[in-house]
C-alpha cells in the first residue's frame, strides 16, 4: 500500500529529539512549516517552485497525507517532508528562532464561540509561532472567514515581536482546495503576513 511504503520514507516522527535539519534534509536551508496541508496540492506546488527552501507539511488527515505522499513521489521532490499528526505537538521538536516561516492556509474555521479556542491563531499558539521564528521569519495566514481575520489581526498586532498585517493576495500563493470553496461561496479571501522583529 502507498501509505505503508512511503510514510516511513517521507514522514517525520511527531515527538522525539530536537529536529535535526541536516539529518533530515542533508543541508541547512531555510525551513518552513506548513500547518494543515489538506491534500497537499499547494504544499507540493510551492516546494517544487522553490527548491532552495525546505518545507515540512503537517496534517492529521490520513487520506490527505496519502495524496501528498503520492505527489512527492511523482514530482520527485527532495525538499518536502511530512508530519502525519498534530502540528502543535510537533512544534515542540523545534528550537526557538529556528524557522524561516510558518504557513497556515485556510485553517479549520471553528465558527462556534465555544470552539474558538481550537483556532490556530489563539494567543498561546501565536506566542509559540513568534518564538520559533528566526528574526525576519514570517507567519503567513490565509482564510476566508472574516472573524478569523479579526482574531488573527488582534492577536498578532498585539504581539511585541511581530510586525505586519493584511496584505494583497500574493500571486505566488497557489489557490488552495479550500480557498476554491470559499471563492465559490462568495467569501472574500484575506492574506495576513507577519514578520518576527529583530536582526
Ligand atoms: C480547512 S483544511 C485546509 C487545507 C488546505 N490548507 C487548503 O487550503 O486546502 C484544514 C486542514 O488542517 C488540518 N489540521 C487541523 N488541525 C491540525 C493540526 N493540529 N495539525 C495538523 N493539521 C491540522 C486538517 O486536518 C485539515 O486538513
Amino acid at each position: 500500500m502507498l501509505l505503508e511504503r512511503l510514510e516511513p520514507v517521507w514522514c517525520l516522527p511527531e515527538t522525539g529529539e530536537t529536529f535535526d535539519r541536516v539529518a533530515v534534509f542533508g543541508r541547512t536551508a531555510p525551513l518552513v512549516i506548513d500547518i494543515g496541508i489538506g491534500f497537499g496540492d499547494t504544499a507540493t506546488t510551492m516546494a517544487a517552485h522553490d527548491p532552495s527552501v525546505d518545507v515540512i507539511g503537517c496534517d492529521v488527515h490520513t487520506p490527505g497525507i496519502a495524496s501528498t505522499l503520492a505527489r512527492i513521489e511523482s514530482m520527485g521532490l527532495t525538499n518536502l517532508r511530512l508530519l502525519h499528526g498534530d502540528a502543535l505537538v510537533f512544534l515542540d521538536r523545534f528550537e526557538p528562532g529556528s524557522l524561516a516561516g510558518i504557513r497556515i492556509y485556510f485553517p479549520d474555521p471553528w465558527p462556534k464561540a465555544r470552539h474558538r479556542h481550537r483556532r490556530m491563531t489563539d494567543e498561546v499558539n501565536v506566542n509559540r509561532f513568534a518564538e520559533l521564528l528566526e528574526p525576519g521569519g514570517f507567519l503567513h495566514v490565509a482564510t476566508d472567514i472574516s472573524d478569523y481575520v479579526a482574531q488573527t489581526q488582534r492577536i498578532c498586532d498585539a504581539h511585541p515581536d511581530l510586525n505586519g498585517g493584511v496584505i494583497d493576495r500574493p500571486e505566488w500563493r497557489p489557490v488552495t482546495r479550500y480557498e476554491r470553496k470559499g471563492l465559490a461561496a462568495g467569501r472574500p479571501i484575506t492574506d495576513m503576513w507577519y514578520v518576527r522583529r529583530g536582526s
